[in-house]
């Protein structure tokens, strides 16, 4: 039996993978106490070795470019035999943004995607990359959590145009899952996959069914592009609305879709629709 190693164990595909897994060492930048089946340590992946003394797995959801240098702190030969490591569908939905913050994020989850493969391809490490795209479940994300709480504060949703780009929000449980079966099937071994969710909407009805699951009734406002601009110039110094950008906004009217077949025939994904929002 492999040791599991789960570092980004306090974000919202680690609170599911720490309810799934029956022992762990869980990595965090702050210390916890120890329960049942976790024992938490306390690494800065920047700049930490990971404990690895017995032959070991690493499910892997902190941010992508501290993973290459993390392995490469390791001995060349090692008891960490495989990674499942989440990386974003954004290194090709932000690759060609208006928004240069938004271009050296998709750049650098690119570079640090081929990096991984390197240092493991060096190290003789199975890898697999997971690519989710707009993730949801427990109160943790930026989007739908977002949205709940605008509408919770204002009644209304404002959008651009009509909203009509396609999403498919996938649950951090099923990645949580996926994770734990693309660990356990040999298919996966030294291969990348999307993971999208099981339903696809348009984002205008991503938000309604937000509306509905909140109990209220859908008040969504139609806002021209330059007037939302505005409104985001004078918003985004707030800490909150901070990670809104126009070129985000402009997004809405985009189709963000991507293809799960492989990872259905590999490892058996199965992602929910869109419900049970965690909210
Ligand atoms: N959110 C989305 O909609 C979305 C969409 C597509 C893909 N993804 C991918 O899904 C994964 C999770 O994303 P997320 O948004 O749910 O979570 P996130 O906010 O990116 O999670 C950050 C996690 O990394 C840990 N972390 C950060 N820096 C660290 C450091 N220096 N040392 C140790 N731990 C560190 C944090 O732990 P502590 O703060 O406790 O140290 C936290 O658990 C990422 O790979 C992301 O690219 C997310």
């Amino acid at each position: 039996m492999s040791t599991i190693i789960v570092a980004g164990a306090t974000n919202q595909i680690g609170h599911f993978l720490l309810s799934k897994l029956p022992k762990l060492i869980a990595i965090s930048r702050q210390a916890r106490p120890n329960t049942g089946n976790i024992t938490w340590l306390k690494i800065d992946l920047a700049t930490g070795i990971l404990p690895i003394k017995t032959p070991s797995k690493l499910f892997y959801s902190a941010p992508l470019s501290l993973l290459p240098p993390l392995l490469a702190r390791l001995p060349q030969i090692t008891l960490l035999n495989q990674v499942v490591v989440f990386s974003s569908t954004s290194c090709f939905t932000k690759e060609n943004s208006t928004d240069l913050k938004e271009q050296t994020i998709a750049n650098q989850l690119a570079q640090a995607e081929k990096a991984l493969i390197k240092e493991c391809q060096r190290r003789n490490i199975t890898w697999t990359i997971l690519r989710p795209t707009l993730v949801y479940g427990c109160g943790l994300d930026k989007n739908v959590t977002f949205i709940a709480s605008f509408i919770k504060k204002f009644g209304f949703f404002p959008i651009v145009g009509q909203g009509i780009g396609l999403r498919q929000p996938v649950h951090a449980d099923d990645l949580a899952t996926a994770c734990i079966q693309a660990a356990s099937s040999p298919k996966t071994a030294n291969k990348t996959y999307n993971l999208t969710g099981g339903q696809t909407l348009c984002y205008r009805d991503m938000v309604i069914t937000i509306f509905k699951f909140l109990g209220k009734k859908p008040h969504i406002i139609s806002v021209p592009l330059p007037l939302f601009t505005t409104m985001l110039r004078c918003i985004t110094w707030l800490p909150k609305y901070s990670h809104l950008s126009t070129a985000m906004v402009n997004r809405i009217n985009q189709d963000l879709c991507f293809d799960s077949t492989a990872a259905q025939h590999d490892f058996g994904y199965q992602p929910r629709k869109f419900v049970d929002l965690g909210l």
